[in-house]
């Protein structure tokens, strides 16, 4: 069977985006920018066509699943105590459960893309604490612009960081929470990419 989805399936997914934006429109606009660069990663990653899509769709939706968390930790400005951060980070595995309830034809590539964003190339991530060649190749490539784009935008509890700034933190994180030679190839995509920001 072939995994590209039909018109009436690409219907499913935006009404999910739409709910996200009216939950929350920061996440919104982050998912917007982390998807024009994983676009730009994919194909700088020789992807097939067919995994270049379910990344188009999993950047999309990601963090879909924080429709799930509470109000008071999703918008909270402070510190989040530690049960706060476990709530937090069930959008994960939330996001895979809304994924896996669509019609998308390559519904379980995206769902899987989704509950493994937040897994570190050290296994110091989640849910799973998957390590290495164990993470899909789109997860190891959405953390680092999900990561970069995070660190450039302002939130209520930090302010953005400079373009440099954030590279040669991430640098830092190449070999342990990022894959090192995906690391290598964003930094020269984010170099030529309008998605850049000063
Ligand atoms: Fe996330």
């Amino acid at each position: 069977m072939s995994s590209a989805n039909t018109p009436d399936q690409e219907k499913a997914y935006p009404s999910l985006i739409t709910a996200l934006y009216a939950r929350d429109a920061y996440t919104k606009c982050h998912c917007d920018r982390v998807c024009k660069l994983a676009q730009e990663m994919g194909q700088a990653a020789n992807l097939s066509a067919t995994s270049l899509e379910a990344l188009r769709i999993a950047s999309q939706l990601h963090d879909v699943g924080k429709i799930g968390v509470r109000d008071d930790v999703l918008l909270k400005p402070g510190r989040l105590t530690s049960d706060e951060w476990e709530e937090m980070k069930s959008h994960s595995v939330i996001g895979e459960r809304i994924i896996k309830d669509t019609f998308l034809s390559n519904g379980v590539e995206v769902a899987s893309i989704v509950r493994h964003h937040h897994e570190s190339f050290d296994g110091s991530g989640y849910p799973d604490g998957l390590v290495g060649a164990q993470i899909p190749q789109n997860c190891r490539i959405l953390l680092i612009i999900d990561t970069y784009d995070a660190m450039t935008t302002g939130r209520p509890y930090h302010k953005a960081i400079s373009h440099h700034e954030t590279m040669s933190i991430l640098k830092q994180e190449a070999g342990t929470k990022l894959d090192p030679e995906m690391f290598s190839l964003f930094s020269r995509v984010i170099e030529r990419t309008s998605t850049r920001t000063s």
